[in-house]
């Protein structure tokens, strides 16, 4: 049963791809209630051929006028660089602000930027999900902006609730939601990747050195999740007096593991921020 609400993607790239691969699989919009605007012509016939994603449009005018007057929910999933064209038009098309809404997952423009250039017409809820909702275990925080009533909130989480966890947080923290799980897959993946590479080394074939990687990193995320043990104690746990793990997490150490994750994910914030000044 779906929610019986059409939703319209104004750009569909990576994010918007995945969004609607997750909203597909979980059955909460039916192909036929989803809509797409890109400026790759390409992309949206990858989405009628893969995904049955039919309701498709150029990017201009135009297009963001056939996703507003068709859709309930639109989402902006294009980049910050692009934004402020985009609402460029967006601004003198006919809203319906009692039945309509607008999700921006852009990174680092805060809602009341969009609110502001869209001159109240339409609610906006900001969302910073990420990539991993392809495989249903998404990570996601929501915040409404000034005019998002709870309604609107509430029905954001439902969505992005099909598509992994996600959590409802003040608007001023959604950078620093951003910096650990928006920009966290990459630095998983480079974990994982590392660690298959010091298998390989010690003679682990490729394929099950990233398999043992990979499944060692689910399984531990697993046990910091479904114990609700902090991680250092998880860690004490499989470390033996004289052993080999604790000779591991000496040299992790010696290489500043902790500290260079700490600073990778104030880098992603920092950067996320002087796009989105660049960008207003
Ligand atoms: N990647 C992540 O994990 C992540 C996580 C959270 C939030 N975000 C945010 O999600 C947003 C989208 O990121 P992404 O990785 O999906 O980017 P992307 O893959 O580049 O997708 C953006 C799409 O929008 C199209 N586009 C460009 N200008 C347009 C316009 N004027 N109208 C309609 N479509 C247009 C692009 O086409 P062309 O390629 O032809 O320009 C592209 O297909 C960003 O704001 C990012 O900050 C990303």
């Amino acid at each position: 049963m779906t929610l019986g609400k059409k939703i319209g993607f104004i750009g569909a790239g990576q994010m918007g791809e995945a969004i609607i691969r997750g909203l597909l699989h979980s059955g909460l919009f039916a192909s036929d209630e989803i809509y797409a605007v890109d400026a790759s012509s390409s992309r949206l016939e990858y989405l009628k051929d893969n995904l049955k994603v039919c309701n498709i449009a150029s990017d201009g005018k135009k297009g963001y006028k056939y996703l507003v007057d068709n859709c309930d929910i639109v989402v902006f999933s294009i980049k910050p660089q692009v934004l402020k064209e985009v609402l460029g038009s967006l601004k003198d098309l006919d809203w319906d602000r009692e039945k309509q809404f607008v999700i921006s997952i852009v990174g680092g423009i805060n809602t009341s930027f969009i609110e502001k250039y869209l001159m109240d017409k339409v609610p906006v809820v900001r969302v910073i999900p990420n990539t991993p909702m392809l495989v249903n275990a998404g990570a996601s925080g929501v915040a409404g902006g000034k005019t998002a009533s709870e309604e609107h909130t509430e029905l954001t989480l439902k969505i992005f609730g099909a598509l992994g966890l996600t959590f409802h947080v003040p608007e001023n923290l959604i950078d620093s939601v951003m910096a650990i799980s928006g920009c966290g897959p990459a630095y998983i993946y480079m974990l994982i990747e590392a660690m298959a590479d010091g298998g390989v080394e010690l003679g682990i074939p490729r394929n099950i050195a990233q398999t043992l990687a990979a499944q060692t990193v689910m399984g531990s995320a697993k046990m910091v999740l479904e114990t609700g043990e902090h991680p250092g104690r998880l860690k004490d746990n499989v470390c033996s007096p004289g052993g080999s793990t604790i000779a591991g997490v000496r040299t992790l150490e010696q290489g500043k593991f902790r500290g260079t994750v700490m600073n990778a994910v104030e880098a992603g914030k920092t950067k996320m921020e002087e796009v989105a000044e660049k960008s207003k």
